[in-house]
């Protein structure tokens, strides 16, 4: 008894001084760490980034297609592959894009869909009017990743990327070619690429890309279309070209490159059936429509909102939510601008723009008869509507597959890479840290060397 005693008190007293001189050892090296880490924050900046949004861009197309594209499975083999991106609700362009960029739900960022009506300022926001979608009020809700970067003195430079064009707070990044819908958006991809590594050669820290091509071919000829499986092989052969001048230049190894989608997409084809709202409501009880596709908005007249509401549910191929109904898992409910009623169409449901002049978009009168080939914008448990994330550089691992990431997880990463402090977000940290090989390496090291230490002392 006193024997065992005595022994466990020894072992407890060799394992109190290994802890010390661990310690002890750890304690210059630790300092070490930090000092080299402030000095290299004062000399160099992060890594360079280049992000490249495909437009519509479904989590599945390079998975069921990867044998034909061998430029991505290179890029996959050095990288991460995310399962899949969760998109948002709903699932269209202009509310995906600001989540991207800023962080946060759509709800928060207040850009709700493509087309808006403001009540109080009575203006339109219609993705097809420059001007409109260009008015400084849509936009102050939300920090965008590119006034982030550029308030902690990154030079950034975007390519037809969202409203890059509109000051945030007052502040533009150092150079912006904004979206516009009118220009044609198949121009060469390739073409982009170039603008990349040009860019990326100059002081330009932050490089943004947009390709719209994939959206546009999904939406003609449906997701499942010989079509868009050539568009994608296209997109492989210019993100080859892309690979290939990285190198050339020498800058492949150097810059942390991610590609991303901001929705998937979903065929609609022959069996698909079209609605009509002017079937069930009159025209008089509205005050406002909203809307196309896979959700509209409607504002009706105070006294005749529970009339519509009722005229609406129940019906074949579409939800009706009243405002306060809306699934709080849409994170869309609290947007400032949002109506009283949202109409979500079912998959295979196609919401035809209101016969009237209350509608917005203006003029739709049997222009959405035509169907399209796919479409987008349904809740984000459709799983068509998923994107994707892939990434390479010096900040991430290799060849590592990711599980699924939210769309607004990406904001985080970006300023992470950037090694820029992050505005509040709907990001989850836990979500995403994994991916990254600094976190890996100092979390190994450090490990390494409490474990060389210990061994050190046993001996
Ligand atoms: C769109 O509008 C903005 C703001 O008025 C302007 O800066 C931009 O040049 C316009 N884009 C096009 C293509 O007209
Ligand atoms: C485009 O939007 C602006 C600003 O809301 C508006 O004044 C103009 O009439 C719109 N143009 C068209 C063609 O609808
Ligand atoms: C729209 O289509 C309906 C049904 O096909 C037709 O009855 C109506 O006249 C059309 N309206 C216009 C303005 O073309
Ligand atoms: C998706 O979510 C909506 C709203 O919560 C629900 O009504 C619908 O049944 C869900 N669909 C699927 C395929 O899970
Ligand atoms: C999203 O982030 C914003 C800004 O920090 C915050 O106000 C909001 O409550 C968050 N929403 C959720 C669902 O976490």
């Amino acid at each position: 008894m006193k024997e065992l005693n005595r022994g466990t008190w020894n072992i407890r007293l060799v394992l109190l001084v290994i802890f010390a001189m661990s310690l002890l050892c750890e304690l210059p090296s630790v300092q070490a760490r930090r000092a080299s880490k402030s000095k290299k924050r004062a000399n160099e900046k992060s890594p360079k980034l280049l992000v490249i949004m495909l437009d519509g861009w479904r989590w599945d197309y390079y998975d069921r297609q990867k044998d034909e594209l061998p430029a991505f499975s290179k890029f996959l083999q050095e990288g991460v592959q995310a399962k899949w991106v969760e998109p948002v609700f709903p699932s269209i362009s202009y509310p995906s894009w600001t989540t991207i960029s800023t962080g946060v739900y759509p709800e928060v960022h207040g850009i709700l869909s493509n087309y808006m009506f403001d009540q109080h300022l009575q203006a339109v926001f219609d993705y097809k009017n420059n001007t409109s979608v260009s008015m400084e009020h849509w936009w102050q809700n939300a920090e965008p990743i590119w006034i982030t970067a550029t308030r902690h003195g990154r030079k950034a430079l975007l390519n037809r990327w969202s409203r890059c064009d509109v000051p945030f707070d007052g502040i533009k990044p150092e150079t912006c070619v904004s979206y516009d819908d009118v220009v044609d958006g198949t121009g060469s991809t390739v073409d982009a690429f170039r603008i990349a590594v040009e860019s990326l050669q100059q002081d330009y820290d932050l490089v943004m890309i947009y390709i719209e091509t994939i959206d546009l071919i999904g939406h003609e000829y449906g997701p499942d279309s010989p079509e868009l499986m050539e568009a994608v092989r296209h997109i492989d052969s210019a993100l080859s070209f892309l690979l290939g001048d990285m190198q050339k230049v020498n800058i492949d190894d150097k810059v942390n490159t991610i590609i991303i989608g901001d929705h998937g997409m979903k065929a609609l084809g022959e069996s698909a059936k079209i609605v009509y709202l002017n079937d069930y409501i009159n025209v008089c009880d509205i005050y406002k429509i909203v809307g196309k596709g896979p959700i509209m908005t409607i504002e009706p007249y105070a006294q005749t909102k529970v009339k519509v509401y009722q005229a609406l549910q129940y019906q074949e191929g579409f939800d009706v939510y009243l405002r306060e109904e809306i699934p709080e898992d849409f994170h869309y409910k609290n947007g400032k601008l949002v109506l009283e009623l949202l109409i979500v169409a079912h998959p295979n449901y196609y919401l035809s723009g209101f016969d009237s002049d209350k509608q917005i978009p203006e003029n739709l009168v049997n222009a959405s008869d035509k169907i399209e080939g796919g479409i987008h914008g349904y809740p984000d448990n459709i799983t068509e509507m998923r994107t994707i994330f892939y990434a390479k550089g010096p900040g991430f691992k290799n060849g590592l597959i990711h599980p699924p990431i939210k769309m607004v997880d990406l904001y985080q990463i970006f300023t992470y890479l950037l090694d820029i402090p992050s505005r509040p977000n709907n990001g989850s940290w836990a979500r995403v840290s994994e991916m990254f090989s600094s976190a890996r390496e100092t979390v190994s090291n450090f490990w390494m060397v409490t474990f060389s230490i210990c061994l050190i002392n046993l001996v």
